[in-house]
């Protein structure tokens, strides 16, 4: 199941940390922060493509970067400059454009989205702040410190302590479940709106499957087509979300 892709041309591809991979491709698909695409480099097995956020997008490529976990993610890690692969998307709703001074805040492989999110926010003019934690070592230090007005890159710990989120008039953010669950309770404590991007296993990518149903407090919602980005209060975190 899925609906036909470009095909897109490996412009560069590094390792910036421990599996993880910055991946750049050229194609005519222009996304909007928080959308992703599914990715494909292979004819057969695994038969889905891989969904991955846009990193980082200007005017004929997108950036991607993932880790490696499994059979997709290991085979795009191997691409070479010049392969090909498919892309399909962009998908999902991205983030919405926000007025105010705003905050992101993010964790993992949840920076990613967040990046591309920061820079565009940046652009329109607006005051953006990132807020983000990395696990063991900080990669594309550079990337994220030009990305937002000012940029936090912490290492280990939780990136909520110590955070002052009244500061600010929208908050955003990407990651480990338990980490936006915090920062969306501090934003309702601080009388502020948030949106989390969650994520789920998927198959289409078109709300076509349903195989990415989550349950939202006004009912069950697709998480390709509806989301990724939902408010941060309109979602159940009991649910299991697989973040990375
Ligand atoms: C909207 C969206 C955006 C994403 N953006 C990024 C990104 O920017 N960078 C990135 O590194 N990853 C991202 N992911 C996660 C990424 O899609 C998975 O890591 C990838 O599909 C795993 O494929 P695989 O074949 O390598 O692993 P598999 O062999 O399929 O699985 C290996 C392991 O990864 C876990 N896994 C599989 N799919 C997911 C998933 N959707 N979410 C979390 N864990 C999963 C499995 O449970 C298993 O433990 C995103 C996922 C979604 C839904
Ligand atoms: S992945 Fe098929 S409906 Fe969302």
């Amino acid at each position: 199941m899925g609906v036909e892709g470009t095909e897109g041309n490996v412009l560069s591809i590094q390792e910036v940390g421990e599996e993880i991979v910055h991946l750049t491709v050229a194609t005519p698909t222009t996304p909007k922060p928080g959308q992703f695409y599914l990715l494909r480099a292979w004819q057969e097995a695994p038969l889905l493509g891989r969904p991955i956020s846009v990193f980082d997008y200007s005017e004929g490529k997108v950036e991607f970067v993932f880790k490696v976990v499994g059979k997709g993610t290991e085979i795009l890690a191997k691409l070479k400059v010049n392969d090909k692969l498919q892309l399909q998307g962009p998908f999902g709703n991205g983030f919405p454009e926000v007025e105010g001074k705003i905050l992101l805040v993010g964790g993992g492989l949840g920076n990613a989205p967040l990046h591309a999110t920061a820079k565009a926010l940046k652009a329109r003019g607006q005051e953006v702040d990132l807020r983000l934690g990395f696990a063991e070592k900080v990669y594309l230090e550079e990337e994220f410190n030009q990305a937002a007005t000012i940029t936090q890159l912490m290492v280990g710990g939780l990136v909520t302590d110590g955070l002052n989120i009244r500061d600010y008039d929208v908050v955003f953010t990407c990651g480990p479940h338990p980490m936006m669950e915090a920062v969306v309770k501090m934003a309702r404590e601080a009388g502020i709106p948030s949106y989390v991007s969650i994520e789920k296993r998927m198959a289409c990518g078109i709300g076509a499957c349903l195989v990415c149903t989550c349950k939202t407090k006004s009912g069950n919602k697709k998480t390709c087509k509806d989301g990724p980005v939902f408010e941060g209060e309109e979602i159940f975190y009991e649910d299991k979300y697989q973040i990375s």
